[in-house]
């Protein structure tokens, strides 16, 4: 069996904590035979800073490269407010997405059954939900430049964000959108501002164009973001696959983190194009950012994070068996009664991570050993 070298790097607030409960499972993968890794463990984010003087080092960014896969914890908190703008915890994290060119980032936000009382919507509204967002990662508005804060002569500032995308950029990230409907239910929503964006614009006629060059089997629907998220909220189970570029991204899967019950469920995989061997660039990392008001209590949940490493099975390792596996555990300990406190009933307390760590374990073991 190949043996894997992963890359974890758990960087600030509850990233570390959560990451721990990687350690477990990846531990249990290794005994019972499904996979083979070998661990090295790294600094980014507010950590990196602390240690190198850098939210990410180039000793680091090498590891990355060189590792067959990542997982990142989170990244920034409040210790590292007054720090230069490059300096910042989340400038870390976006070199390592830029200069690793993981460009597609893939968040599923499914709502487990035995959560969806937890969800600000409706039982009916969000159970069974089970949306890909899939999020342009290394374009848009996040690193166009001009991105700068001038003074004008009279003295008050101007600040500038710029939004672009290529054609290029654009195809590709709808490739991944339409091959991922065709293993899905055959549907993609594109979400753009083409009333008020030219990126907008291009957007929808690159997107509509791949389309009706190869997917035409495919159903595409063009929506407008703003609708999107109304939609999101009002009807979320009318969406499959929703490709959509960096800002509305980061924005959108948010909103539909919460329709599954709680933004500490969700997984993501960031993923880079298909090299000669097939093989992609990946990081894995979670969809909630380093929650520094709970960071170091211990009662993260740690799902999101260990649903980041059964991604990292299934899509750097083709390990489908060892993915199905883990996502069962998931949903079982969660069947069991398995809650921490951001998924608890109301009034109650909820278990801390190490135990829903535990909780998903012990259904592992049960169902395979080791
Ligand atoms: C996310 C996060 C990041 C983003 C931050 C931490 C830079 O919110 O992954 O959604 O905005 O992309
Ligand atoms: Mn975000």
């Amino acid at each position: 069996m190949t043996t894997y070298k992963l890359l974890l790097l758990p960087g600030d607030g509850i990233g570390p904590e959560v990451m721990t409960e990687v350690e477990k499972i990846v531990g249990w993968l290794n005994r019972s035979g499904l996979a083979s890794f070998e661990t090295e463990r790294d600094h980014v984010g507010g950590s990196a800073l602390d240690a190198h003087g850098k939210p990410l080092s180039d000793e680091t960014l090498a590891r990355a490269d060189a590792a067959d896969a990542i997982l990142l914890g989170a990244v920034g908190g409040p210790k590292w407010t007054g720090v230069a703008y490059d300096l910042r915890p989340e400038a870390g994290l976006l070199r390592l997405r830029k200069d690793l060119g993981l460009f597609a980032n893939l968040r599923p936000a499914l709502c487990y059954p035995a959560l969806a009382d937890a969800s600000a919507l409706k039982r009916d509204l969000v159970e069974g939900l089970d949306i890909m967002i899939v999020r342009e990662l290394t374009g848009g508005v996040y690193f166009g430049e001009p991105k700068e804060i001038t003074t004008l002569p009279d003295g008050s500032k101007r600040a500038v964000d710029t939004q672009v995308y290529t054609t290029a950029e654009i195809e590709r990230i709808a490739h991944v959108a339409f091959d991922l409907a065709r293993k899905r239910s055959g549907r993609v929503a594109s979400a753009e501002k083409n009333n008020v964006m030219k990126t907008g614009v291009l957007w929808k006629e690159v997107v509509t164009r791949v389309h009706a060059e190869h997917y035409s089997d495919v159903a595409l629907e063009h929506v407008l973001a703003d609708n999107c998220a109304m939609q999101l909220v009002r009807r979320p189970k009318q969406f499959d696959v929703l490709v959509t570029d960096n800002l509305f991204g980061d924005v959108l899967s948010d909103v539909a983190a919460m329709l599954t019950g709680s933004l500490g469920m969700l997984p993501s995989a960031s993923l880079g194009a298909a090299d000669a061997r097939g093989t992609r660039k990946a990081l894995y990392e979670p969809v909630h950012g380093s929650a520094p008001d709970i960071a170091g209590k211990g009662y993260a949940n740690p799902i999101a994070m260990i649903g980041s490493l059964a991604m990292c099975l299934r899509y750097s390792f083709g390990l489908g068996e060892a993915a199905d596996l883990l996502e069962s555990a998931i949903t079982r300990a969660l069947a069991g009664g398995a809650r921490t406190r951001d998924i608890a009933a109301e009034g109650e307390n909820g278990i801390d991570t190490a135990q829903m760590g535990d909780a998903i374990l012990h259904e592992l073991e049960s169902v395979r050993g080791a």
